[in-house]
């Protein structure tokens, strides 16, 4: 992660909020806790198994000259969740402002032979459950504070569709009724609930992947980097976007309009 060359603004438009970014030890999940971390949030890192990388997320917001620690917990397990949650407000001594859901397990190409309940359960777990289980964890702090920020990270392939991947599309899909519903719920209490639907963000587990036919399809011609998708979020996440709530913000370079 080379964080320099977005390293400029600090805005502290977040200063004094709590995040919560769940599998923040990699991949997009780093750079969002690090964006948010940059203008002045102190975040929780979380991961499943890799400590060291988790480490390693602190670390670089430590070096930036924010604030940050790692918690273990798999977000797929209740027990974990609610652990988790007492933790991280023990740890900082203050309730969740945001709660980013990122994590993501294995997402296997299947076609519908190949695939069964169990293929599209393992998705449902993490795009559905997590988010489930993490929102009833935050919500009665959210709810004490009269305000708060959750962000779920969708996808484009729910405008996409894409062929052989119909577990992955129907969970990532249910995110977005998920997130309208609860923005409707919750928007009385102060809480906006908002999603980020990412195209194609090359992260570690592309390594080596050749974007460029991808890339020539989109109206800007590039493949996105992981921090369109973390400014994105700090957006969200900050009073800049008090008034946005139940929204689904496609960050793809201008492959799919509206959902
Ligand atoms: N990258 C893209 O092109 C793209 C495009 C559209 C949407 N998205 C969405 O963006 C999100 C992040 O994707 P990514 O590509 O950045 O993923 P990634 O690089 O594979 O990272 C996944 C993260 O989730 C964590 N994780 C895995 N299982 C977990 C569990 N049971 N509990 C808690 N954390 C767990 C991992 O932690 P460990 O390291 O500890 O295992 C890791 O930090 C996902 O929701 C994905 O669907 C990504």
């Amino acid at each position: 992660m080379d964080t320099r060359e977005h390293n400029q603004e600090r805005t502290g438009k977040l200063q004094g909020k709590l995040a919560l970014v769940t599998g923040a030890s990699r991949g997009l999940g780093r750079w969002i806790a690090f964006e948010l971390a940059k203008h002045g949030a102190a975040v929780a890192v979380n991961y499943a198994n890799n400590h060291q990388d988790a480490e390693q997320t602190v670390g670089l917001i430590a070096e930036a000259g924010g604030t940050a620690m790692a918690f273990r917990a798999d977000i797929t397990k209740e027990a974990e969740v609610a652990g988790l949650v007492q933790e991280v407000t023990t740890a900082f001594g203050r309730s969740v402002a945001i709660l980013v859901n990122n994590a993501t397990g294995p997402q296997p190409m299947l076609s519908i032979e190949e695939s069964d309940w169990a293929a599209y359960m393992d998705q449902l777990e993490f795009f559905v459950k997590a988010p489930l289980l993490l929102t009833k964890a935050v919500l009665p702090g959210m709810k004490a504070q009269g305000k708060g920020s959750i962000i779920n990270i969708g996808s484009e392939v729910v405008q996409l569709g894409n062929a052989r991947f119909s577990s992955y599309v129907t969970a990532k899909s249910a995110m977005v009724g998920m997130t309208r519903s609860w923005a409707n719920e919750l928007g009385p209490a102060g809480i906006r609930v908002n999603l980020i639907a990412p195209g194609w963000i090359p992260v570690e587990r592309h390594e080596g992947v050749d974007t460029s036919d991808y890339a020539r399809t989109l109206p800007l011609q590039r493949v996105g980097e992981p921090q369109d998708i973390a400014s994105a979020t700090a957006f969200l996440a900050s009073d800049e976007a008090r008034f946005i709530t139940g929204q689904c913000l496609s960050v793809n370079g201008g492959n799919t309009f509206g959902i």
